[in-house]
Order: C-alpha cells, then sequence, then structure tokens
C-alpha cells in the first residue's frame, strides 16, 4: 500500500453522515489543515454538480473529500478537478491493471470537466464524478474541498442512472474490492500532482488532461447542456484555463467553465 507524505492527516471516517463535502467545510471553517481528508461509508444527501443528487448507498463505493488550502488564484481553482480527474483515472487503471483486466487504458475516459466514464457493451458509463467548491475570503482563496465520488464495487445502480463500478468492469463474479485501499490508491496518485500543478502551473495539466480526454477532442461535434441552455457546435479543445471553447455554426466561439458534454446526438 503506498504511503502518503502530503494528504490524510487527519483522516476522519464515518459509517454515515450527509456530505463528506459539507463535513469537509465545517472542518475547513474549523481551521483543520491542509490535507485533511474525510470519507464516509454511506451519505445520506450525496452532492453532485448542478444541484444533482450522488447515488451513495453504504458499503460498497468511496465518498471522499480533501480540504485544501492552496495558494491558488480563485481563477485557477477549476484546474484542481482536473488534477483530481488525473488522479481518479490512475487509481483506476492501478486497480483494473493489477486485476488484469486487458487492455485497462483503453476502456477508461475522462469527460471534461469532472467525469471518468468506462466504455461498456451497452455505451459509456460513468465511474466517477468530482465536485470542487471553493470558499472564498475577500477576494483571496480561503480553501478548496475536492468531492470524489468514485463507484469502486457496487453492482447496483437506480434505473436511468448510466453508470458502472470498477468491480462491474472486472466481471460480476469479483469480489468485493477494498474502497480504503483505492481511497489511499487515489490520494497517493493526486499527491504529486498536486504539487506540481501548484510548482509549475497548469499547462501540462491541461495537456496530460486533454490526452485522455477524447469526447471533447478538437473537431468533435457537441452539444454542452450549461445554466443558460444547450450548446451545439465543433470542440476547439480545452484552452489555457481549462475552459471548453466551442465554435458555434455561426462561427462564435464559446468559452465554456462547466457544462454537460453529449457528443453528437449520444446522451454521456
Ligand atoms: C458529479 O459528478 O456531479 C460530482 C459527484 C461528486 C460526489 C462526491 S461523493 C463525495 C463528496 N460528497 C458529496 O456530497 N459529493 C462528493
Amino acid at each position: 500500500m503506498p504511503t502518503l507524505s502530503l494528504f490524510g492527516s487527519p483522516w476522519l471516517h464515518h459509517p454515515r453522515c450527509g456530505s463528506t463535502s459539507d463535513e469537509a467545510r465545517a472542518l475547513g471553517r474549523a481551521g483543520k489543515p491542509h490535507g485533511t481528508v474525510v470519507t464516509a461509508d454511506e451519505q445520506s444527501n450525496g452532492r453532485g454538480r448542478q444541484g444533482r443528487s450522488w447515488f451513495s448507498p453504504p458499503g460498497d463505493n468511496l465518498y471522499l473529500s480533501l480540504l485544501l488550502r492552496p495558494q491558488l488564484q480563485p481563477r485557477d481553482v477549476p484546474l484542481l478537478t482536473l488534477c483530481a480527474g488525473l488522479a481518479v483515472e490512475a487509481a483506476a487503471l492501478d486497480l483494473l491493471r493489477s486485476a488484469g483486466l486487458p487492455a485497462s487504458e483503453d476502456r477508461l475516459v475522462l469527460k471534461w470537466p469532472n467525469d471518468l466514464l468506462a466504455k461498456t457493451s451497452v455505451g459509456l458509463r460513468k465511474v466517477a464524478g468530482i465536485l470542487t467548491e471553493m470558499t472564498l475570503s475577500g477576494s483571496r482563496c480561503d480553501f478548496v474541498i475536492v468531492g470524489v465520488g468514485v463507484n469502486v464495487s457496487g453492482l447496483q445502480f437506480p434505473d436511468g442512472v448510466p453508470a458502472t463500478s470498477l468491480r462491474q468492469l472486472l466481471g460480476p463474479q469479483t469480489p468485493p474490492l477494498s474502497v480504503h485501499d483505492f481511497a489511499v490508491t487515489l490520494l497517493s496518485h493526486f499527491e504529486p500532482l498536486y504539487q506540481r500543478f501548484v510548482s509549475d502551473g497548469s499547462s501540462w495539466v491541461i495537456d496530460a488532461f486533454s490526452t485522455r480526454a477524447h469526447l471533447t477532442a478538437a473537431g468533435q461535434r457537441l452539444h454542452v447542456q450549461t445554466a443558460s441552455g444547450t450548446i451545439s457546435g465543433d470542440s476547439l479543445g480545452i484552452d489555457r484555463d481549462g475552459a471548453l471553447l466551442i465554435r458555434r455554426d455561426d462561427g462564435y466561439v464559446e468559452r465554456l467553465l462547466s457544462g454537460d458534454v453529449s457528443l453528437g446526438t449520444a446522451s454521456l
């Protein structure tokens, strides 16, 4: 098992809570240190992006929130989501490869800005989601909560939720996987990515993320659902701030900081 040097001290675990991100935010307000981790076996009010709920049944999956106190400008904070996505994917690949899944790398794809998807026989299915929330102090970033939900071992998902788990990818005969081990592996990947991001800046994050985010590669025809409606056009890729650039049919280039991407007519 990897050892952690930056994150996980303290690490608070709840058998059940509303949302690990709410717990972590309260700890942030109470002055707990950079790197504090909150996990739970179950969440009664797991939250996703855009006010959605996050399916959080007991035991099988990872619900983790990390408290960070980064020396970053608020405008750079969304890039932490891309860093976290790279860490989640790296941990998932470690697990799938060590379990002997052939061509593991080809089975996973990052979806801008915050999802890890898997290619399955019934299409793309969500394995993990990231919710990054910032608390400001005046115009300065006081702390950030990176909330990560990963379907590690669960085999059941609500009707209509296009999700799968790492265990399901390995085959339903696979015994339950250790959620705690997965959390440690994820954090061990996130530590060096985080350190490199704060010391070297963002351009390598964008390059690394773009390499694995095939769905938003330049030239793809996309529909992006945003708070102000759906935008359709051709992707120009991700810019240096982590925003998705879309050239609409009238030639206007939209710069999107968040949204739900779908490809052609298919919903992802
Ligand atoms: C999304 O895909 O919309 C993001 C989902 C993030 C879910 C995680 S689970 C741990 C943390 N606690 C929450 O309430 N949400 C995040």
